[in-house]
């Protein structure tokens, strides 16, 4: 069972290197945890378990005595109380700890009952990760307020982009049963700092908003609270009309505001604390209040105005393109979102993808982060790889969220990060949240590959602190999750940070993007160009023709650019200066076009191909020496899935090569394997 991948990275295994068990079992005798709460009992729990399966041995907890014990739990206004001394005064933030020493003793303390239980989380991580605990002195909190899941599950169990089996959500025994699964995701989210979900698709059903719907949300919202983590929903727009049996949604209605804020009410009256709504409207066919001629602030501040006095938040997301628009879909967010910067009420937070299309595996930030100061913006990242081969490839991507977050914006001049922009810092904003896109499901080991689960621990993370590095992620994953041998940890951690640029060589290189195959968007497509709607085509992103391939936003071009502040947009436009692994995001170049090494345009396009399956190959190669290190099951499941993996990058090389070649005309680079 411990082989299965469901305990995630919170399998607590014994420390293997005798020197530095002996050192923590020196160290750690005894624990002294005060207070009494669901949160506080969760964490004493959790330390225990931690300790006792770390150390191998017995920890002694006691709540009375404190005579010399070697770990002191409690929050900063308790352990005044009951040391009768005052205390140095740390500056704890919200959802905040300090680990640190106390007369040569450690101390775990918090200001909330939450930040006990992520204090302890982060003790057990040092000892899991082996690091050494005899000088400690963190003080640590989340820089983003609200840190928040998106499932995008139906109420029929289905998962739209799910590659991990069916929802974790039986709607059905709700609200009566609750599933030990529900526990153990609250857990392993509390874990990683997480703490806010939503709980259904953005293309929402209006159902999940009756009276029924909501006490099942209310169960598994008691279920998450002692967790510290909030439920939303989504709302559909229309639901006034669904549900409510009004003839109109029309926001500025006002029988339409009354029945949201009735509903709203109804919601807080089951469940005080919760989040408020994620609305994807006037977005691929989904209602919205243009159907009513109204605007995007008009929707969100209508649902805002309800949710105000009970502390909700709404989401609101910027995902929206037209086919009546057919120069740039790239454009259409910032357009649309832009002039109504400083509209929105305060608790609005329009939510943005990463890139101005749609999680593809490499897109420049999008132009809307900075770009609306007077606004709070939530980042969204998706986590299930919907177009990085689902559940079957290996993809790192915190590496993939660490070059969005780490980008320069410049709206503000140099250092106008999109973290910045992000944690609100920049623009100084109340709120701040980040939103992913789940890679939950059913599968037993939750993810369905099993580094896939190092996606969503990443994307936590990151969350809490958006400048930490890609790198110490993915170190502290493989530690906590399989192995902290040398010999292991750093190959391993070499191939988590190469395997995001390998799935962008061996699909969309050089700035190449939207080149799956239709509806599934698994596999190449690159010659589909016959769907109803332009932007849904790849040739429409690629444009290749005999004279050459990439999409032109230049100013000859769509002007997409232009989007972008000044020093970045001079840097996108100009071809000496635009990072080649952007340049036909922006540019449409001729098949000979040098580029800076010296190849052509089309040589390299093969060899960035051939290199993507080479990567794979290599990181084949480096798995099959890790079976020391990992359980035999998971080892036989990842060779598998790498398999896979090596044979779709072929597919994927081949596929796109041969099409291109069809318009270049040329032949394959000699460093190309030729296409069987
Ligand atoms: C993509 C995805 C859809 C999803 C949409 C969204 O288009 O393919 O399944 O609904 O994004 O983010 O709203």
């Amino acid at each position: 069972f411990s082989q299965s991948g469901y305990g995630l990275w919170l399998d607590y295994e014994k420390v293997n290197d005798a020197s530095i068990l002996s050192d923590y079992q020196n160290q750690i005798r005894s624990v002294y945890f005060l207070g009494e709460s669901e949160t506080l009992n969760l964490a004493r729990e959790e330390l225990k378990l931690g300790l006792n399966s770390l150390l191998g041995s017995s920890i002694d907890f006691s709540s009375t005595n404190s005579n010399n014990a070697s770990i002191t739990v409690a929050t900063f206004d308790q352990l005044e109380r009951k040391t009768q001394r005052k205390l140095k005064k740390i500056d704890i933030a919200k959802d905040g700890y300090y680990i640190g020493h106390d007369s040569g003793k450690i101390v775990i303390t918090a200001k909330e009952d939450i930040g006990i239980l992520y204090g302890v989380f982060n003790f057990i991580r040092l000892l899991q990760t082996q690091q050494p605990i005899d000088n400690l002195a963190i003080l640590d909190a989340p820089k983003i307020d609200l840190r928040i899941l998106n499932h995008w599950d139906n109420l029929d169990g289905t998962i739209e982009r799910g590659y991990a089996g069916k929802s974790l959500w039986k709607w059905q025994k709700l609200p009566k049963y609750i599933d030990q699964r529900y526990i153990d995701y609250a857990r392993a989210n509390a874990s990683i700092g997480i703490n806010g979900t939503v709980l259904t698709n953005v293309n929402a059903n209006a159902w999940v908003l009756t009276p029924s719907y909501i006490d099942k949300v209310a169960a598994l919202a008691d279920a998450f609270r002692p967790y510290g983590i909030k439920v939303y929903l989504t709302a559909r727009f229309s639901a006034p009309i669904e549900i409510g049996g009004l003839s109109t949604a029309d926001p500025l209605e006002a029988k339409v505001q009354q029945w949201w804020k009735t509903k709203i009410d109804s919601i807080y009256a089951k469940i005080p604390d919760f989040g408020g709504f994620l609305v994807k409207a006037n977005s691929e066919g989904q209602p919205g209040p243009q159907n009513y001629g109204r605007t995007h602030v008009d929707g969100a501040n209508m649902m805002a105005e309800a949710l105000e006095p009970h502390n909700g938040v709404v989401l609101w997301r910027a995902f929206v393109y037209s086919e009546h628009d057919a120069t740039d879909r790239a454009k259409q967010a910032y357009s649309e979102f832009v002039p109504m910067d400083g509209k929105f009420k305060e608790n609005v937070i329009v939510q943005v993808k990463n890139g101005a299309i749609d999680f593809q595996p490499r897109e420049p930030f999008h132009p809307i982060f900075g770009a609306m100061p007077k606004t709070a913006l939530a980042m969204e990242f998706q986590i299930t790889q919907e177009y990085l081969g689902f559940s079957t490839h290996l993809v790192f991507l915190p590496k993939l969220y660490e070059e969005v977050l780490q980008a320069d914006t410049y709206q503000q001049g140099k250092g106008s990060l999109v973290a910045k922009v992000i944690d609100g810092s920049l623009d100084n904003h109340k709120i701040s949240a980040i939103s992913g896109v789940s890679n939950i499901g059913s599968d037993l080991n939750w993810t369905g590959h099993p580094f896939a689960q190092a996606n969503w621990y990443g994307y936590g993370r990151l969350a809490w602190d958006p400048y930490l590095d890609s790198e110490t992620i993915a170190e502290q994953w493989l530690r906590s999750t399989y192995s902290n041998d040398k010999d292991f940890v750093k190959p391993m951690t070499d191939l988590l940070i190469e395997s995001r640029e390998a799935v962008v060589n061996y699909m969309t290189p050089l700035g190449l993007h939207h080149m799956m195959d239709t509806d599934h968007h698994y596999g190449p497509g690159p010659w589909v160009s016959e769907l109803p709607r332009p932007e849904w085509n790849p040739t429409y992103y690629h444009k290749a023709d005999s004279k050459g391939i990439g999409f032109d936003r230049t100013k000859q071009g769509s002007d997409a650019i232009a989007q972008y502040a000044d020093p970045v947009a001079k840097k996108f436009e100009q071809l000496d200066q635009v990072p080649e692994n952007l340049l036909l995001w922006f540019h449409h170049l001729p098949w000979d076009y040098t580029l800076s090494d010296g190849k052509t345009l089309w040589n390299s396009l093969g060899i960035h191909y051939q290199k993507g399956v080479d990567q794979v190959r290599e990181m084949k190669k480096v798995w099959e020496q890790m079976s020391p290190y990992v359980d035999p099951i998971s080892h036989k499941e990842v060779s598998m899935l790498l398999d896979i993996q090596l044979h779709e990058a072929i597919w994927w090389k081949d596929a796109c090569m041969l099409y291109f070649q069809k318009h270049s005309k040329l032949p394959f680079p000699k460093a190309m394997e030729k296409p069987k």
